[in-house]
């Protein structure tokens, strides 16, 4: 099986890498990225000269990129996205770019080239925010996106359904919750507060601290999107969570147990703009239907991450001091 992945050299499209390389003999990635600030390729170095790892530098938007890469294909796994909501409340238009435009080429590609499925990964930020004692999103819930992250990304989900009702391209959706784990670029939550401490910085905890997501490792997320490839059913959806609600507020405290540290490193700022209150998921449909349930608990997967934060201080501070951009130059001349 030859499977296109696109923004592989993100968090979570590397850490999918890593799992299929690892668990299949037979598979074959190929992996388009056009390496903005979060692709890094130092993510994947133990697969470079690999046979069954290509890595090509192009950008989803562009169809000869998208074309050359789509050469062979037999599944598209599609991660390249613009991922920070903060990012999207500065600059929209990337996100309307890549998010929407980026899916959309990649789609026109797919359907040319007859791939047996194209995987969509989303988010569960389309379905919005909900109150504390609200039901989970599930798959049936309204689409409510609130922020330009989250609403580029519910436009992406609509036209991906729209090239399987109109032109019955095989494609299926997962709406993921919040992912933590190796390689997390470190300017989300876990990864920003765990290097901050270490450079004896305080943590920016927004707000009240009191907002709410659903913690799934990344690993986890990985087996997930395999198992929908392999056995979900062409046209559908899949939630996929972590059955793991925290407060912002709970995690800052677990993290700052775990590094020996006190409530004097947390710095409460201005909130952000819109920040939608809670996300939980109800996985109950993966759960019957494919079987897939998380194998991580948040409390070790957590443990886990930071000591792989402690343990790879050269990776992320590379990336805080802007060297990491130079690997690709270093390692392929510029020449892919
Ligand atoms: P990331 O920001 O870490 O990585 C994104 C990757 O896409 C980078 O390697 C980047 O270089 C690449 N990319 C961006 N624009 C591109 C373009 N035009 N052409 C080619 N490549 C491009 O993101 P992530 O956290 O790994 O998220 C991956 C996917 O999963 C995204 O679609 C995101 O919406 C979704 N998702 C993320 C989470 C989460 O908690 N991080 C949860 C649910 C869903
Ligand atoms: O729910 C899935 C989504 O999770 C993905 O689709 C997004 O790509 C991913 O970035 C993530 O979005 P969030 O906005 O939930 O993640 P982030 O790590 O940015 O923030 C998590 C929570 O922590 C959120 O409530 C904001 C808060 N926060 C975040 C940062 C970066 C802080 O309090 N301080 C911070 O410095």
């Amino acid at each position: 099986m030859r499977i296109l992945v696109t923004g592989g050299a993100g968090f979570i499209g590397a850490n999918y890498i890593h799992y299929m390389l690892e668990k299949y003999e037979d598979v074959e990635i190929v992996n388009l990225d056009n390496l903005t600030y979060a692709g890094n390729l130092e993510n994947l170095k133990e697969w470079e000269g690999d046979k069954r790892y290509k890595f090509i530098k192009g950008d989803i938007c562009d169809e000869n990129d998208v074309s050359r890469a789509m050469e062979g294909a037999d599944v598209v796994a599609h991660f390249a996205a613009e991922s920070h909501v903060d990012r999207s409340i500065l600059g929209p238009a990337a996100f309307i770019e890549t998010n929407i435009v980026g899916t959309q080429v990649l789609l026109d590609a797919a359907l040319k080239a007859n791939v047996k499925r194209f995987h969509h990964v989303s988010t569960d930020e389309v379905f919005g925010s909900l109150g504390p004692n609200e039901p989970k999103f599930n798959e049936d819930t309204p689409y409510d996106p609130r922020s330009p992250y989250s609403a580029s990304k519910a436009s992406s989900d609509h036209v991906v359904r729209a090239y399987h009702h109109t032109y019955g391209l095989p494609i299926t959706i997962s709406n993921c919750s919040n992912n933590y784990g190796p390689y997390q670029f470190p300017e989300k939550l876990i990864p920003l507060f765990v290097t901050n401490l270490v450079e004896g910085k305080k943590v920016p905890l927004y707000g009240d601290g009191m907002n709410i997501r659903d913690w799934l490792h990344v690993l986890d997320h990985a087996e997930a999107i395999d198992v929908i490839i392999r056995n979900g059913k062409e046209g559908e959806t899949y939630c996929v969570g972590g059955n793991s609600e925290k407060t912002n507020k709970e995690i800052t405290y677990k993290i700052l147990e775990i590094m020996g540290k006190d409530e004097e490193s947390i710095r409460q700022v201005e909130d952000r703009k819109g920040h939608d209150r809670r996300y939980a998921i109800d996985a109950s449909k993966i759960k019957k239907e494919l079987g897939w349930e998380p194998k991580y608990s948040f409390e070790d997967g957590l443990k886990e991450t930071v000591e792989w934060f402690l343990n790879n201080k050269d990776w992320w501070q590379k990336i805080k001091s802007g060297d990491y951009q130079k690997y690709y130059e270093k390692q392929y001349g510029g020449k892919l």
